[in-house]
């Protein structure tokens, strides 16, 4: 791959800005400054950096979000502000999506990412990852055996059992394995109940990280993309897994 273009993918510098840097001698590739922008590099090999900071390789993107109120989660809406919004600017080249929605007035774990084919799986009805909201309602709760059992919305769904952990009389963690329409506030409202607050908690295998404030994003670490990518049963897990096998 070209070294402009790495710094590009990694939205470090655009082409321009590469090739002025590798003029300014301040990029290094494997500790030795380069001499052309466009020289070729193995990104899975070379180390390149920038200002002596390594800039590290990533195939995909993964980003988990802590989404505050009053943004909708999609990429480009006329008369919204979107969670991209969110991102630095030199961010937004990068292709990212939100994988799965977030309600404009609910908040918490959201996962951006430009991998399509692992958000495909992970939202895939026949996979069932398992989603955890927190829920403050407006009364208190009564009714979990049939959210735990499966219950039927206004239009005649009836969903897949449920698993509720209640913490206070009003408020609880619900954990769904699908992801309807509205699916939790609908929920809660066949139980005649109102959620007045809705917090995703957990997206499969990751958790929101409470470090993160409302509105602040970060990359994945390396074992919660792992775990992800396990999760969406992406070739490289399965790989790893038959490998795993192998050695039993
Ligand atoms: N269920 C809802 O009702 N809203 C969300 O944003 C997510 C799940």
């Amino acid at each position: 791959m070209r070294l402009d273009k790495f710094l590009s993918d990694m939205a470090v510098a655009s082409r321009s800005e590469s090739a002025k840097a590798v003029r300014a001698g301040r990029i290094t590739v494997n500790g030795v400054p380069v001499n052309r922008a466009d020289g070729h590099i193995d990104p899975e090999k070379d180390t390149v950096a920038l200002d002596g900071v390594q800039v590290f390789y990533r195939r995909f993107n993964y980003i988990m979000m802590n989404k505050p109120e009053g943004y909708v989660s999609s990429t480009d809406d006329p008369r919204e502000t979107t969670v991209l919004e969110l991102l630095p600017d030199n961010m937004r080249k990068l292709n990212l999506f939100p994988c799965g929605r977030l309600d404009k007035d609910a908040v918490g774990l959201l996962l951006l990412t430009d991998n399509g084919v692992l958000a495909h799986r992970l939202l895939s009805p026949k996979r069932h990852v398992d989603k955890v909201y927190r829920v403050v309602c407006a009364r208190d709760v009564e009714g979990v055996e049939a959210l735990e059992e499966g219950i039927t919305l206004a239009d005649g769904y009836t969903t897949m059992p449920a698993k509720y952990e209640r913490t206070e009389a009003r408020s609880g963690y619900l954990t769904i394995g699908e992801g309807k329409y509205h699916q939790v506030k609908r929920m809660f409202a066949a139980l005649g109940n109102h959620v007045s607050l809705l917090e995703r908690v957990g997206f499969g295998p990751l958790t929101l990280d409470t470090s993160l404030k409302r509105g602040e994003w970060r990359y994945l670490t390396d074992a919660e993309t792992e775990m992800l990518e396990a999760a969406g049963g992406s070739e490289k897990a399965k790989k790893t897994t038959e490998k795993g096998k192998d050695r039993q």
